[in-house]
């Protein structure tokens, strides 16, 4: 500060000097100003939401069947508002043999009959949106069950549906007369061929995930207006958009650019891998094909001309894919002008950082993401989902406040996953409990672990009760984690402190004109701790600074934070922190113990 203050008093004894020169004119106008605060650009209801993640079936049961479902969520819509968040989306709620747990649909029209009907849905959309509540379905566009209908009439060769999957004769077996052999080595997400021999259609059909998810083929026009006819029955029906699943699968290499053949990904050289495993080949034909962007592009027009249509708020697109980062950013829209999902999913965190990243991972990573991103773009943040580890298991359950902090400081939209607000962790789930078609598929009894996504799917702790307030059965679809009684939301609640406390105060923060509109850096103090400032001229200049480290403590300086001015105030601490809401700090130099994140309010600059 002492700097500043020097810096404004040279400044202004020499504008004094000047002013005097000038006749006493300049000093009397400049003395009298005050900074105006800068002019905002209003922003779209998404641009700085915070988005939940419910996985539907494992949120809240209503009818005591052990499998969560649309009353449930209704029943509990009033948490929303309450922990501050603006939008939901929900994981797939369509009719589905639950193969893949509702990614695979054999009905694209139809609510699954166990999470409800399409009454219920409505329902759930009229009380959401009263409570001003956006909400996104999940669109899968990239396979359909083959349960549905598409995939029957496409197997059975009926014209109309004959082209809507990807269809291919394969090689004659030299070893045996009665086998065929696949027409590529392409290897399914799930583990094993891609490619799975139909006996009726005496083909071979492509399944980038499971067996029971087949291909679409894109190429083929009826199928991109099936999609769009699909988009548009649930737009009509009042979803605010979607969230778009398995965009880097929607393309294969094309046999006519491969002199007949379907082409061979090459072989990763990874020797780890057999030939039915991923990993054993890379996918250059199978994934991140250029074509696929402009479906995609296609679709936000779509979205955009059907806003103008019938007017009401933005429906927006929020696209699914990993993919490296200029792939990645290739789905906001690409140089030429074209428009795509309003934001591709930011996957980074957890891909990139884990428990064992250090300060200067974080801010690389984060920088990673807003370099790279297209001019005017909005970014967004995601720690966790129902495909990888909970957040707190990935990290550490010290870290949880820092990092929801992290993600409701950053520019942008910030994505919770259902349990984050609590801290809520992986849970255990045996291999005779294990149903994820992933970990079956590509596991075994030792191995399961290191595929299943069914620990970060485990019910919702609601409170201390039977199989946590989720059901009222003990028979729940997947085990309640062992830690409910100690960890729920309705404890979290009461307590003094607790993650969920934090999580409100950081989304009740986030109204902040300094977060919604104001600058950001973000910058490592040491190899243990970072700041992110957030700071907007007339407004209050807010800061995280968080020690990410196991064990170690670390003493940082202030007065290296840009636009900080000391005392600033404890907006909010992490938990075990030793500062509460309200502790001054008046003094540059402060020590952070593990894990520690400190929300800082000063003046505005
Ligand atoms: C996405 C979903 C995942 C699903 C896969 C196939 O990655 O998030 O759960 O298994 O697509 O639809
Ligand atoms: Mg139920
Ligand atoms: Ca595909």
């Amino acid at each position: 500060m002492g700097k500043v203050l020097q810096i404004i008093g040279i400044t202004v004894g020499v504008l004094a000097v000047l002013g005097l020169i000038a006749g006493g004119i300049t000093w009397a106008v400049l003395a009298n100003r005050s900074p105006e605060p800068p002019e905002l650009r209003p922003l779209d209801w998404w641009e700085h939401c915070v988005l939940y993640q419910i996985y539907p079936r494992s949120f809240k049961d209503s009818d005591g069947d052990g499998i969560g479902d649309l009353q449930g969520i209704i029943s509990e819509l009033e948490h929303f508002p309450d922990a501050g968040i603006d939008a939901i989306w929900m994981s797939p709620i369509f009719e589905s043999p639950m193969i893949d747990f509702g990614y695979d649909i054999s009905n694209f029209y139809k609510i699954h009959h166990e999470y409800g009907t399409i009454e219920d849905f409505r329902e759930l959309l009229e009380k959401a949106h009263s409570l001003g509540l956006k909400v996104l379905l999940d669109f899968v566009p990239n396979h359909a069950s083959t349960f549905s209908e598409y995939f029957e009439e496409s197997e059975a060769g009926n014209p109309e549906y004959a082209d809507y999957f990807v269809w291919a004769d394969g090689y004659p077996d030299p070893d045996n007369d009665t086998n065929r052999l696949p027409p590529s080595n392409w290897v399914s997400q799930f583990g094993g061929s891609a490619w799975e021999w139909s006996n009726q259609r005496q083909q071979f059909y492509l399944h980038q995930f499971a067996v029971e998810q087949a291909d679409f083929n894109f190429r083929h026009q009826p199928v991109r207006d099936e999609m769009i006819n699909i988009m548009r029955f649930w737009l009509d029906e009042g979803a605010d958009g979607f969230r778009v699943d398995a965009l880097p699968y929607m393309y294969e290499a094309h046999p006519d650019d491969h002199e007949g053949r379907y082409p061979d990904d090459p072989l990763s050289g990874m020797s780890q891998f057999e030939s039915h495993q991923l990993g054993y080949t890379i996918p250059l034909y199978t994934k991140d094909l250029i074509e696929l962007y402009d479906v995609v592009y296609e679709w936000r027009d779509f979205t955009d001309e059907y806003q103008k249509e019938h007017g009401g708020d933005t429906r927006v697109l929020f696209s699914e894919g990993y993919a490296n980062i200029s792939m990645t950013m290739l789905y906001y829209g690409n140089e030429a002008g074209a428009t795509g999902a309003h934001f591709p999913f930011n996957f980074d965190f957890i891909t990139d950082v884990s428990a064992e990243s250090n300060a200067r991972d974080f801010v690389y990573v984060i920088l990673k993401w807003l370099t790279y991103m297209p001019f005017g773009a909005v970014p967004n943040w995601v720690f966790g989902n129902h495909d990888n580890n909970r957040m707190p298991t990935r990290f550490r359950e010290t870290m949880v406040d820092g990092i929801n902090a992290l993600n409701m400081l950053l520019p942008g939209v910030a994505v919770t996953y259902q349990g984050e607000e609590i801290g809520m962790k992986d849970g255990y789930v045996s291999w005779e409990d294990t149903v994820d078609v992933e970990a079956c598929n590509r596991g075994d009894e030792d191995t399961y672990h290191l595929y299943s996504r069914d620990p970060a799917r485990t019910p919702y702790h609601w409170n201390n009760s039977t199989s946590a307030g989720f059901s009222t059965s003990e028979d729940t679809w997947l085990p309640v984690a062992e830690d409910y009684m100690e960890l729920n939301l309705a404890k979290q609640k009461e307590d003094a402190r607790s993650h969920y406390k934090v999580y409100q105060a950081l989304s009740s923060l986030r109204k902040h004109t300094t977060l919604s509109h104001g600058e950001y850096d973000i910058r490592a103090f040491t190899d243990n701790s970072f700041y992110l400032v957030r700071s907007l001229r007339t407004y209050d200049t807010l800061v995280l600074v968080f020690n990410v480290a196991a064990e170690a403590s670390d003493t940082i300086d202030l007065s290296r934070v840009p636009h900080l001015q000391l005392p600033a105030t404890v907006y909010v601490a992490s938990i075990h922190s030793s500062r509460d809401s309200g502790t001054i700090i008046a003094n540059n130099i402060v020590t952070l113990g593990p894990g520690e994140a400190l929300v800082l309010r000063g003046p505005p600059i």
